[in-house]
């Protein structure tokens, strides 16, 4: 058996074009080689959020100049690649099919294994990249699309516990740093304002936190953020703002994480380890970070957030999660395709929209 395993990684589900080039050592710990991600902002910017035609046609344009900057960068040459993966979903099927269409090229024309990965089970195994996790674990994932608490019960077998009804909390805070004039409209940019603000200034609801378990709910809360916009006059109010949401959110995680956890321990009542992963674009925000440190400790959970890199979209975790399914199944499938809609539960019931009972 060969000593190392290197895979080249693929993600275009959204407005990031990303390659990477992750090795796997005969220990099993990895090593990204290389990890290049071109963002998208500013040719969106103008728009106020994504539009599919202008990702994808900036996918196309990009795709190829960007996996032969991972290549180089990772000083390793496509004859050493030992199988590629490429995000198929859930995103933009405009998007996805551009990475999906380069990443089966590359592997047909070096004559090895294609895999086509869950997006989100690329971010829920991130934090193994840098991390010995085991089995298992609870994992937040918090991102621009998505908002769950899953049991990671083993490498293929994801069990949501909690889900948002509503908006993501990515979405949430983009919309919110839009409300506030932000240039580019991201939870960063919130997190910043937010070291300059008093949060206690704006008092902001918190939807569902004492029922429906650890589901979780923002719409309404954005809509509190909209409707009191009108007082936000100057920066000194913006700032506070930005400050109160955040700290509204941090209020949230705190009940619905805890919650989250006495359920995870409920249905792993023999569990040693208790290890809780929070993954996603959100997870790199460092006032949530330390809110959700101070909560675990108190519950006896260890921590583990993936560095700030593989947190936000990243082509290394798509890598990663192909080591994986290559170590179950080696063959790979050329004929998975591109999917809009891929839940990582597919059991779990659809929690959006009218007539939803909690
Ligand atoms: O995981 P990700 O890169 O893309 C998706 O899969 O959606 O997450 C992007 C989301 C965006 O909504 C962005 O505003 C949010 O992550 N985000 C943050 C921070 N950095 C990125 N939210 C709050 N604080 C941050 N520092
Ligand atoms: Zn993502």
């Amino acid at each position: 058996m060969k000593k190392n395993l290197i895979f080249l990684g693929i993600e275009t589900s959204c407005d990031e074009t990303a390659a990477s080039v992750v090795m796997q050592d005969s220990k099993g710990k990895a090593k990204i080689l290389s990890n290049v991600v071109s963002s998208q902002i500013k040719i969106h910017k103008k728009f106020g959020g994504v539009v599919p035609d202008l990702a994808s046609k900036a996918h196309a344009d990009k795709i190829d100049i960007i996996i032969k900057q991972a290549i180089y960068k990772s000083k390793k040459s496509f004859k050493d690649i030992d199988g590629v993966a490429a995000t198929a979903g859930p995103g933009l099927l405009v998007c996805l099919m551009v990475g999906m269409t380069a990443g089966k090229t590359i592997a047909r024309f070096l004559d090895k294994p294609f895999f086509g990965i869950n997006h989100l089970e690329g971010h829920a195994l991130s934090a193994g990249i840098t991390n010995d996790i085991s089995y298992p674990y609870l994992l937040l994932l918090i991102s621009g699309g998505h908002t769950q608490f899953l049991s990671v019960n083993k490498f293929g077998n994801y069990e949501r516990i909690g889900t948002t009804i509503d908006d993501a909390l990515g979405e949430a805070f983009d919309k919110v740093a839009k409300m506030l004039g932000a240039n580019i409209p991201n939870g960063k940019i919130i997190e910043k304002m937010s070291l300059k603000g008093n949060p206690k200034k704006y008092l902001l609801p918190k939807p569902i936190l004492h029922k429906s378990g650890c589901n979780l709910s923002f719409a309404g809360l954005k809509t509190a953020v909209m409707l009191q916009i009108k007082n936000v006059k100057n920066n000194k109010c913006k700032y506070d703002m930005a400050a109160s949401f955040q700290e509204t959110i941090n209020e949230i995680l705190r009940i619905k994480c805890s919650k989250a956890m006495d359920m995870f321990l409920d249905l792993q009542p023999k569990l040693k380890n208790k290890n809780f992963v929070v993954a996603g674009g959100v997870a790199s925000n460092k006032s949530i970070r330390n809110n959700l440190i101070k909560l675990s400790r108190s519950k006896g959970f260890a921590i583990i957030f993936p560095p700030s890199k593989l947190c936000t979209d990243n082509a290394a975790m798509i890598a990663w999660a192909g080591i994986k399914h290559y170590q179950k199944k080696s063959k790979g499938n050329f004929n998975v395709e591109s999917s809009a809609r891929w839940p990582l539960d597919p059991k779990a019931p659809f929690m959006k929209g009218p007539g939803l009972k909690l």
